[in-house]
């Protein structure tokens, strides 16, 4: 019997220690392990960045999340990112929807540019636009979506995308940072891959930088395997530990900063100050219909423009108490922040390029009503 995902959160990869019984997991730190003769390692362990046993408790616990076969771990969002570009060939193309994390956006754009990967922005709410850029042009190796998209809340059809993309011989790899498994798991609508920044909402403390990915595939495994090895980017074993110690608690952080987020989008929405706002649980949302048919609950980050444009909106940055003035996201403090100047500079003058008085807020789990007078507050202190 398969579990619930509110249990999967809580016990997968968390197994009793077997010499101790201690019930967190054990941090092993060892680099090398003995082995029982030449070329025998014990339970398969040689050396740390092949493999460790805490690491591979995190990477079975993502797998289970997702509802996955395999789970990979790294040392960041970007290394998983990286490890994934690793399957794409001189003169392949990459698609890339066209809200995207900036950092994404910059590493293909920039760096695997000059090894001859083109990649392309394209609006993956636009079917349409999609089967275009699939027809035209040098071969596409792979999809990448992200939904909600960072930081306009765009929100994509996984499984609609997935076929398209398919049926062109390309994998679709969904970036799942915003929502999380809790909310939306793209593996069972037909994404080949996920990827997490883990240092957002899995581990959900805002006190390590880690990413993962996680498949169906046994092929795709094996490659992504080989690449972990060979290009080394993984995770300390402590910082492996402290991801499963903030996934245990995903699903009621996500359901609490999710009810946080609803209500914040809906009194924005509703004051004068505020020309638009960008949150999946709207019923303004244009595709509300579609969230409410792929996501769990619509999730705890949102973004907003002021009618006082982008003076205003840095004044309002600059005079929260609460939400606190800072770049990232998914933890248990709100945060704001301005994606043009700050997440998302590295998108600037480019096809991502983001609003520049658009705000930013990652709601976190504090009580919603000391948030809520704090952004007053702040709009006030805003408007003066
Ligand atoms: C949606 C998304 N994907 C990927 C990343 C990159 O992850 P990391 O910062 O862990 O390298 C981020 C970081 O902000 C992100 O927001």
């Amino acid at each position: 019997m398969t579990d619930r995902i509110e249990t999967l959160a809580v016990h997968a990869g968390a197994e009793p220690d077997e010499i101790s019984g201690g019930v967190s997991p054990s941090i092993q730190m060892s680099t090398t392990f003995r082995q029982d003769g030449v070329g025998k390692p014990r339970r398969g362990y040689e050396y740390g960045r092949s493999g460790n046993p805490t690491r591979q408790a995190l990477e079975a616990a993502i797998a289970a999340l997702e509802g996955g076969a395999h789970g990979l771990a790294y040392a960041s969002g970007l290394a998983a990112t990286q490890n994934l570009l690793y399957l794409l060939e001189p003169g392949e193309r990459l698609i890339l929807s066209d809200d995207a994390y900036g950092g994404t956006w910059r590493l293909a754009s920039k760096v695997w540019s000059r090894y001859g990967v083109v990649t392309e922005a394209v609006n993956l709410c636009d079917l349409d636009a999609l089967a275009a850029a699939l027809a035209n042009g040098p071969a596409v190796r792979m999809v990448w979506v992200e939904t909600p998209t960072n930081p306009l809340m765009k929100v994509v059809d996984i499984s609609a995308v997935a076929r398209v993309a398919a049926s062109a011989g390309a994998l679709t790899v969904v970036d799942n940072t915003f929502a999380t498994p809790f909310l939306q798991r793209p593996l069972e609508l037909g994404a080949d891959v996920v990827m997490h920044s883990a240092t957002k909402y899995l581990s959900g403390h805002s006190d390590v930088i880690s990413g993962l990915l996680v498949t169906r595939r046994d092929d795709l495994e094996e490659r992504l395997r080989f690449h972990q090895n060979a290009a080394g980017a993984v995770p300390s074993p402590f910082d492996c530990w402290l991801v499963m110690r903030g996934m245990r608690t995903l699903a009621v952080r996500m359901e609490r900063a999710s009810s946080n987020a609803a209500a914040i989008a809906g009194w924005l929405a509703a004051r004068d100050e505020v020309a638009a706002v960008y949150y999946p649980g709207l019923a303004s949302h244009p595709q509300h219909e579609l969230v409410e048919r792929q996501m769990r609950l619509p999730g705890a980050m949102l973004s907003f423009e002021l009618r006082a444009g982008e003076p205003a909106a840095r004044r309002l940055a600059e005079a929260t108490r609460l939400f606190t003035l800072a770049e990232s996201l998914g933890a248990v403090e709100s945060l704001i922040e301005l994606p043009a100047v700050m997440t998302h500079l590295s998108a600037a003058d480019s096809p991502l390029e983001v609003p520049a008085g658009l705000v930013r807020l990652s709601v976190g789990i504090e009580a919603i009503d000391d948030l809520v007078a704090d952004l007053e507050a702040a709009l006030r202190a805003a408007a003066a």
